[in-house]
């Protein structure tokens, strides 16, 4: 059974400044739900409700999102707005949602260690916060699955284009069956002529509190920071490790075109907007190409 997460939430987003600057990129919305709002209901799909929030400077908006709005949530019931204020007491209730911050940004590694105290006697998942995945079954329920299949760390795989190996930890091992992987090699942002597969990490994992003393040996490493993936590779030689190939599509929020490709595709999806937006979408590409035919192409660079 893993009952607790971990959903590191302290990176600065450089990626996607200025936005930011002063916002962190865990609160960038889908729509009108902040994308951490995905990563901790699908921990709570996936059966988990004791979630460790890593967070950090300038991160304190996460807290009072999933806190008590007393004003709003009373303006609300004024207002007899039932929709609106059950929605918000649902967020307020999802999850037992601790915090602690990283004070130091020393890498994804640095920011899992921070969760020793909270993690020390079980398995536990880590989501990414800032990446969501649609998918049919929640990714960590499929990680949960290979993990009380094979009783060992798991992570989530998948494949992603040559040309991009180099944005993600790489891993290479043999298949155990057309989902499951036992892992070799694991190696964090490989450069692409050095990269043994294109088999990426996927921002997912089930981890045994054996990481803690795996991450104690590990030093710092690509990008001068402490890395997960590296903890990962001297685990591995002392036990093994599976990898899982996710079923669903992931979305890396932190990056500005899997941003706008994601807003498209969730509202395309969600009821209450799908069916005038597709219409939007459909006129707006036929008055592109009207325009195509008639000039050169133009570009409005903001
Ligand atoms: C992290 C991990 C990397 C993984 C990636 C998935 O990198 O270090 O192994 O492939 O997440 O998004 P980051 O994107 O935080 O630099």
């Amino acid at each position: 059974m893993i009952k607790k997460a971990v959903i590191p939430a302290a990176g600065l987003g450089t990626r996607f400044l200025p936005q930011t600057k002063a916002q962190p990129k865990e609160m960038l919305p889908i729509i009108d739900t902040p994308t951490i709002q995905y990563v901790v209901q699908e921990c709570v799909d996936s059966g988990i409700e004791d979630i460790l929030i890593i967070s950090g400077k300038g991160k304190r908006s996460i807290e009072d999102h999933f806190d008590k709005n007393f004003e709003l949530e009373t303006r609300l019931q004024e207002k007899k707005d039932e929709v609106l204020y059950t929605h918000l007491k649902h967020i307020e209730n999802m999850a037992n949602i601790h915090f602690i911050r990283q004070k130091e940004l020393n890498g994804l590694g640095d920011a899992i260690y921070h969760a020793r105290f909270h993690c020390e006697h079980e398995p536990f998942a880590v989501l990414l916060g800032d990446t969501i995945i649609d998918s049919v079954i929640p990714v960590t329920q499929q990680l949960i699955d290979s993990y009380e299949q094979y009783g060992q760390t798991v992570i989530a795989v998948e494949t992603v284009p040559w040309e991009n190996v180099s944005r993600y930890g790489i891993t290479v091992g043999d298949n155990l069956s057309t989902k499951v992987i036992r892992l070799k090699e694991l190696i964090e942002k490989p450069d692409r002529k050095n990269a043994p597969s294109n088999m990426a990490i996927a921002g997912r994992y089930i981890l045994t509190p054996q990481i803690f003393r795996a991450l104690e040996k590990t030093p710092r490493g690509k990008g001068n920071e402490i890395q997960l993936t590296d903890a990962l590779q001297f685990l591995l030689k002392e036990e093994g490790i599976v990898a899982t190939l996710i079923e669903g599509k992931r979305y890396d929020m932190g990056n500005k075109m899997d941003f706008l490709k994601t807003t498209v595709e969730l509202a395309l999806k969600r009821k209450e907007f799908s069916e005038e937006f597709e219409e939007f979408l459909r006129e707006t590409i036929a008055k592109i190409d009207e325009e195509r035919k008639n000039n050169p192409v133009k570009q409005k660079n903001f």
